[in-house]
């Protein structure tokens, strides 16, 4: 460690590191100290193909001058105002923004700073809805096995990636979980969507709706892609069918579009790609392009107008944050979603995506790959756990493609690629065949 402490003149020491092994890290760290376009530079001067997007959320390139003088500027005009009881234009600039961008009949935008606010927000939206139509004995969530919804309180509860939820338990009371989607068996090395598996949402009818009533149940909430578990595509037809038997049932269906929002599946929203309309979506990441933390909730007319009853002078909703609607991170937001219109990212996504699809599936049959999944610009590759160390094969192909210079993302033994939506097709070559060669090193 002692050699990045000389050469760069910092202490490592203070840093507790989030989802990280320090100490691992602090006696081999990797540093990056600057980024342009599709690159990191980390601290020894190499160039560092990103084939992450950082995480998930540079989805413009990095570095892109728009935005930043969009958010510098701001600081030399308003550098904070409230927007509780107060506001400041910017805040319902980015608002109207990314409601236009939203599917038609969600026009209303709550902010937050970030995915894990983003969703609690949306969680409280829900619950609060039932209550202010008289039905405030709805208060049951239910999430799904694999589901990765942050880190709160609310959003581990919901959330079914066992690791996060360990530690803390489940301490929202009222939860239940949909199975998962994913089925080797069934559905290893689909392309896109897999066309077996629809049935699991019945689940929802079948044993969660006749155990808790659905005079009970609030909301159901799922990610469109399941990211962080190792992008799980939703097989053809399910979020259809989670649709239709939440509307029978007067349950709200709230997208965690974390990661599938900006444009990752080549449409603005996983809504408008899969053709399936939520009541209420998380969004946070590619909203400002990583520059600066923004979160939020886009709501429904259904769900908004609910809460825009009774006297003029009531607050309709107690919640809220300092920083909801912060100054410089709505100008971050209104010039990053400009400029995906302006380049055509989300075209641009779409047109290489079946690039990227064919050139991930080359890796089927190198060693110990068990199954490849993508969709848009999310890429995963499965590899078989080692004996007794689930998830060590996966990190040591990462730390091996990060030492020859291309960043993808590990979680237990998946390894996932979501690349800024700039990636040319040459940038995709190399990602796979370094991907490639670290994987059959990782035997
Ligand atoms: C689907 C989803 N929801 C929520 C979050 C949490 O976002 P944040 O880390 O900004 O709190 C993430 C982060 O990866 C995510 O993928």
């Amino acid at each position: 460690m002692g050699n990045i402490e000389t050469t760069l003149g910092i202490d490592l020491s203070a840093f507790w590191m989030p989802f990280s092994a320090n100490r691992q890290f602090k006696h081999a760290p990797r540093l990056l100290v600057g980024a342009k376009d599709m690159h990191f530079t980390a601290h020894d001067g190499r160039k560092v193909l990103d084939g992450t997007a950082g995480l998930w959320c540079v989805n413009a390139g990095h570095g892109r001058e728009k935005i930043i003088s969009a958010a510098k500027a701001q600081l030399d005009v308003l550098d904070f105002a409230p927007t509780f009881q107060l506001g400041h234009p910017k805040a319902f600039e980015a608002a109207q923004k990314i409601a236009a961008l939203a599917p038609e009949g969600m026009d209303h935008v709550f902010f937050s700073n970030s995915g894990s606010e983003a969703v609690d927000s949306a969680l409280k939206i829900a619950l609060a809805y039932h209550r202010a139509r008289g039905e405030g004995q709805r208060t049951i969530l239910v999430g799904r096995e694999r589901g990765y919804h942050g880190t709160g309180f609310g959003g581990i509860s919901v959330g079914g990636m066992t690791n996060n939820r360990k530690t803390f338990g489940n301490l929202l009371p009222r939860v239940d979980h949909l199975r998962h989607t994913w089925d080797i068996e069934h559905q290893a090395y689909s392309r896109g969507q897999p066309e077996w598996g629809a049935h699991f949402a019945d689940e929802l009818e079948q044993r969660i709706i006749p155990l808790h009533d659905a005079s009970n149940i609030a909301a159901v909430i799922v990610e469109p892609v399941a990211g962080s578990t190792g992008g799980l595509v939703p097989p053809k037809g399910y979020l259809e069918r989670l649709r239709a038997i939440c509307d029978k049932y007067g349950i709200l269906l709230i997208f965690d579009e974390v990661i599938t929002g900006f444009g990752r599946l080549g449409k603005p929203f996983g809504a408008d790609f899969f053709g399936v309309t939520p009541d209420l979506m998380s969004f946070a990441k590619g909203v400002t392009n990583g520059t600066i933390p923004m979160g939020g909730v886009v709501a429904s007319n259904k769900v908004y107008d609910a809460f825009m009853q009774g006297p003029e002078g009531a607050i309709e909703l107690f919640h809220g944050y300092t920083y909801s609607g912060h100054p410089v991170a709505a100008a971050a937001a209104v010039a990053t979603i400009d400029l995906y219109r302006e380049e055509g990212l989300f075209e641009r996504a779409a047109a290489i995506a079946p690039y990227f699809e064919q050139a991930l599936h080359s890796l089927k049959g190198l060693p110990n790959v068990i199954d490849i999944r993508n969709l848009g610009l999310i890429g995963v590759i499965e590899v078989a756990p080692r004996p007794g160390a689930v998830g060590a094969r996966a990190f040591d192909v990462f730390t091996d493609c990060y030492a020859n210079g291309l960043l993808v993302r590990p979680a237990g033994d998946t390894l996932a690629m979501s690349p800024p939506l700039i990636v040319e097709k040459s940038h995709i070559d190399e990602m796979v065949g370094k991907l490639g060669a670290a994987l059959k090193r990782a035997a």
